[in-house]
């Protein structure tokens, strides 16, 4: 459609989920319930009722954050029609764990295989809503209990996934949540598939909210309509089609992956590798990350941020870097953010768009397969679990996205367990790669370090430091939304 036809609305911070915008770090203590609906009027009018908080800056931050998610079998359960859940994305509608071909692209095999999850790995043990609980120190119990009553009316609880806070430092010992985008709330980025030839940490709304143009300044497919099954006009109306309701307007898709981290077995591989030398143990480890346990990043960085960031450690590219000397190719935030750019620009056309944007990059063959990193990027809300050494411990991974397929899919498969990233043999994410061969034989457990003259310095025998235990796909509905699928029965 013609953008001159569109109908092109401020963005509503009251409708969205507050998730969006806020990772919470006051809220130190948090829970996630994984609900399964087991009478659905009742369920329907718990949500209808439920504080669910928007992404409005209020002059006093909240005290406390509920936020609210469905699976597809949630959204069945709570008896929405089958043709409206039609209108999600096919990665949503059979989750995460619903065939062997998408557990091998995610590298969920073995002990991290979804027949040995706790839960989402079978439709028996499927969560049907997610819910987030947050507060300050000391304020979760009181509050979430009076948040959760009468839940138990229309649901029973199939597992309290509880979180740890280990003041912004993930199990292994590393700063974490130092790298986020820049959502473009203004909508001041031209939606249109420009050609940048620089990298910007800067992404389009619509990477992370439905019903917005994205980096290729397309809508995301979503949910849309026809009015007459919307009467009262309870959902907002689609920019790109204003005669439907647009179910998916202003939520996201979430991303929820429970990963025990094994952070003694990692620490042992590091200091066999070390010789027992506590210096070199810690240089080990921290180019397998590409940032010191501190979280600098390996690549250095300048004094003052840019480009919209608030952290000037997130302020550098790899472009300076092309042979891995300063950061390892295959460390952990290489794999899971490139920072390149699209080809400078060129000629228009098909070939070009795909070069661009699948994968063949201008910095040169030792960067191919690394398709643009604007296309791929993850909104992170994860919160740890367990406090090491004494209790089980790892992350419970949450990314937001508007494209399930294309943002986390594609981190996790082709960049974090792709054997061939950027021109590396024999390797998978030095610290959450299984490392197990491959089918036909491929191993992928070394790690490679470049050095300037010399062959590269090499670590064999990876183990399997983190473990799946549990995972599913989810739609973060906006509080319009919530609303509708609270009132689904009375649709005509
Ligand atoms: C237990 C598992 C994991 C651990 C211990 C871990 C650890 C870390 C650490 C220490 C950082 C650097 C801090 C920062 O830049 O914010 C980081 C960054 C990042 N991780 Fe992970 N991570 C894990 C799983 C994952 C998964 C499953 C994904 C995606 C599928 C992922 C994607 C990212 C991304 C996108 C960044 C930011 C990279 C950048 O923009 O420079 N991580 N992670």
């Amino acid at each position: 459609m013609a953008e001159a036809a569109m109908t092109v609305q401020p963005v509503d911070y009251d409708d969205i989920q507050g998730l969006v915008r806020f990772g919470y770090p006051r809220l130190k203590q948090a829970c996630f319930l994984l609900l399964r609906v087991t009478h659905p009027e009742a369920a329907r009018a718990w949500i209808a009722q439920a504080p669910v908080t928007s992404a409005t800056k209020l002059e006093s931050p909240p005290e406390t954050a509920l936020h609210i998610a469905f699976t597809s079998a949630g959204l069945r359960a709570l008896e929405v029609a089958e043709d409206i859940i039609e209108g999600f994305s096919s990665e949503f509608i059979v989750g995460m764990s619903s065939d062997s071909s998408r557990a091998r692209r995610l590298g969920d095999l073995g002990d991290s295989d979804p027949g040995c999850w706790q839960w989402g790995g079978s439709p028996a043990e499927m969560p049907h809503v997610l819910v987030m609980l947050y507060a300050m120190p000391g304020g979760l119990a009181e509050w979430g209990s009076k948040a959760m009553s009468q839940a138990e009316e229309g649901f029973e609880q199939l597992a309290l996934l509880t979180t740890s806070d280990l003041d912004g430092v993930e199990p292994f010992g590393f700063a974490d949540g130092i790298s986020e985008p820049t959502i473009d709330w203004e909508r001041e980025r031209p939606a249109r598939d420009v050609e940048l030839s620089d990298y910007t940490n800067r992404s389009c709304l619509g990477e992370y909210l439905l019903g917005y143009p994205n980096e290729y300044g397309e809508y995301t497919d979503r949910p849309l309509l026809d009015g007459l099954r919307d009467p009262d006009a309870i959902l907002a109306r689609a920019e790109d089609a204003p005669e439907r309701a647009d179910l998916g307007r202003n939520g996201s898709y979430l991303v929820l992956r429970q990963l025990k981290q094994n952070v003694a077995d990692f620490w042992r591989f590091i200091d066999e590798q070390a010789q027992g030398d506590p210096v070199r143990g810690k240089q080990l480890a921290e180019e397998m990350v590409g940032r010191t346990m501190e979280g600098e990043p390996l690549m250095g960085h300048p004094e003052e941020a840019i480009d919209g960031e608030s952290d000037p450690r997130n302020t550098f590219t790899y472009r300076s870097d092309t042979k891995g000397l300063r950061c390892p190719i295959g460390a952990h935030i290489r794999r899971s953010n490139p920072r390149n750019a699209d080809l400078p620009p060129g000629e228009p056309g098909f070939i070009s768009w795909a070069a661009r944007t699948l994968g063949f990059d201008a910095e040169g063959l030792a960067n191919d397969l690394v398709s643009s990193t604007r296309f791929h990027r993850l909104l992170r809300r994860g919160r740890e679990y367990g406090v090491p050494p004494h209790e089980e411990t790892g992350l419970h991974f949450i990314c937001l996205g508007a494209n399930i397929a294309r943002q986390f899919e594609f981190v996790q498969s082709a960049w974090l367990s792709g054997v061939r990233f950027a021109g590396l043999s024999n390797e998978s994410d030095p610290l959450i790669g299984n490392h197990l061969p491959r089918e036909d034989g491929t191993t992928t457990d070394t790690f490679s370090m470049p050095v300037a003259s010399g062959p590269d310095r090499r670590v064999c025998g990876l183990r399997q430091f983190v473990t799946v235990q549990g995972g599913a796909y989810f739609f973060l509905p906006s509080r319009r939304a919530l609303r509708y699928l609270s009132k689904v029965k009375v649709q005509p």
